[in-house]
């Protein structure tokens, strides 16, 4: 295909994605009314945010930069939940642990284009993780909270 024609397209691509993307509100909704997973909830809106900033600021490093912050930090959120499923003896742990996999599984398909063009990327791991994020906070997260309080953390 004509080289000119595959810039133009990519640059319609990243435009019409920019135009999808905005910054995010945290909302007292999507509490857990757990402090610390709150927190960390809090903090992974924070990086989708720096990640929005990073894509209007039109720095290529500063996106990679922040795409490996927030993927790292899903990471570490990820396993803190699961260790308390394994601590507390959970009964819904493997459905949860299993949305998990699937959520890492989505992101490195991603993170493996991650050279070829940032950008695109930035916008499409924006898109898949705000959609993800609330739909699992409310239909997956909420439902440990029982059992994580009658451990006591609250
Ligand atoms: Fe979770
Ligand atoms: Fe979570």
């Amino acid at each position: 295909m004509d080289k000119k024609y595959l810039i133009l397209e990519q640059w319609f691509k990243i435009y019409t994605m920019r135009k999808m993307v905005k910054y995010i509100d945290w909302d007292d909704r999507f509490s857990v009314d757990v402090r610390q997973i709150d927190r960390q909830h809090k903090h992974f809106v924070g990086l989708m945010n720096k990640l929005f900033e990073a894509m209007q600021s039109d720095k290529k490093d500063a996106v990679s930069k922040v795409i490996d912050e927030l993927v790292t930090y899903a990471d570490a959120h990820f396993a803190n939940e699961e260790a308390y499923f394994y601590k507390f003896h959970y009964d819904d742990a493997e459905a949860h642990i299993a949305e998990h996999r699937k959520i890492r599984a989505e992101v490195g398909e991603f993170l493996a284009r991650k050279d070829e063009n940032p950008f695109e990327l930035g916008y499409s791991l924006f898109d898949l993780l705000e959609d993800w994020l609330f739909k699992h906070i409310i239909t997956m997260d909420k439902k440990y909270v029982s059992c994580f309080k009658e451990h006591g953390l609250h």
